[in-house]
């Protein structure tokens, strides 16, 4: 069985953040989502995954690399338009032969456990498996209505009523009958060739493709709020570890991990929260549900339910920050210079809350 992960895209609804770089690299709970996924499919035995790649294919090329790290075999394929996910297996097809393969978006995040589902289609009879859960706004995604025996009678994108609330994680496993489905299918309204179309045309020809209702937590990490959720929800599930240094003047709860080279210096730190490496935390407080990645500085300022990313510094901020994102190598700080008042250089898109 093979992998095949779809990292193209733009990520305009994440804007600014991802102007400069892959909305699959966002750290979340101090890990890229993207490097989530590669080792969901690499704990259900997989070696060989491909990753399409768009716009972005030079940085995640550059982070992911050819694999090693995982002990897999990364093979990338380039779309050139983001013409749907249908389009993403077509292109793919050399790589995939004939083969098995799961087919896994790299901006989802699961609860973990997903990956005995994986392994066990490989050996299974379906054609296809795949995963529903339950959500408030199906509209957004693909539908499946399933019969009174739990058997799909049919799946729609995005419709407008949707027939039920059971909505299409972005987790599909198929066999090579797939092929000639997405040959078949013609481009939706969005222009784009619909995974869900291609699924649909496997049930109307009597192939078997099978749901499995996951009954945990999913995020499709679309906009800021999805998240700062996927962050609080993963936080959660943290094996907490203790690997830099914490002065004795400062409290750091059991839920909290530190990572290499960072220091905790006479600062309240409360968990889940996860502080990144060489990251410095100095007279300050870092609240719940807080990812501080590496190399960054918080010095004489108070933080929580919020997300840094690299290389930034949040100095003598005299208001908590709170349900934020913030970019990499960003600064935040109390200036002395007079006269008094905020001084920005916001880039295109930025958002700012004031007090
Ligand atoms: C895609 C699929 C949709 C699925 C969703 C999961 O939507 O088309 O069926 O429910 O991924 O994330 P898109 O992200 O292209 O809007």
């Amino acid at each position: 069985m093979k992998g095949l992960i779809l990292s193209g895209g733009k990520g305009t609804r994440l804007y600014p953040l991802t102007y400069t770089s892959a909305k699959q690299l966002i750290p979340v709970a101090n890990k890229p989502i993207l490097f989530r996924v590669i080792e969901s499919i690499r704990d259900a035995g997989i070696e060989d995954i491909g990753i399409v790649v768009g716009d972005t294919a030079d940085e995640v090329q550059e982070a992911v690399g050819r694999g090693g790290r995982w002990d897999v075999n990364i093979t990338y394929i380039r779309q050139e338009h983001p013409l749907g996910l249908a389009h993403c297996v077509k292109i793919s097809r050399d790589f995939l032969g004939d083969d098995r393969f799961v087919m896994f978006l790299g901006d989802n995040v699961i609860q973990g456990g997903i990956s005995p589902l994986i392994s066990e289609f490989a050996g299974s009879a379906w054609n296809s498996q795949i995963v529903l859960t339950r959500i408030a706004h199906p509209e957004n995604y693909g539908v499946a209505e399933l019969d009174e025996e739990g058997h799909i009678r049919r799946l729609v994108e995005k419709p407008k009523e949707p027939p039920s609330d059971l909505a299409l994680v972005g987790i599909y496993m198929f066999d090579h009958h797939i092929h000639e489905a997405v040959d078949k299918i013609a481009p939706s309204q969005r222009g784009e060739l619909e995974i869900t179309d291609a699924i649909q045309w496997l049930v109307t020809n009597g192939r078997a493709v099978h749901p499995y209702v996951h009954r945990g937590w999913w995020i499709d990490t679309g906009q800021p709020g999805d998240m700062l959720e996927a962050n609080d929800l993963v936080l959660e599930e943290l094996d907490y570890k203790v690997e830099g240094y914490i002065d004795r003047d400062s409290q750091v709860g059991r839920r909290v991990t530190i990572q290499r080279g960072a220091e905790i210096i006479n600062s309240v730190v409360r968990g889940p929260s996860i502080i990144g490496e060489n990251s410095r935390i100095i007279n300050s407080y870092v609240g719940p549900f807080t990812s501080i990645y590496h190399d960054v500085v918080v010095e004489n300022s108070e933080i929580e339910h919020s997300m840094v990313l690299e290389h930034s510094r949040i100095e003598n901020v005299g208001a908590r920050i709170q349900d934020s994102l913030i970019g990499r190598d960003v600064n935040i700080s109390r200036s002395p210079i007079k006269p008094r008042a905020l001084k920005l250089t916001l880039g295109d898109h930025s958002k700012l809350g004031i007090l």
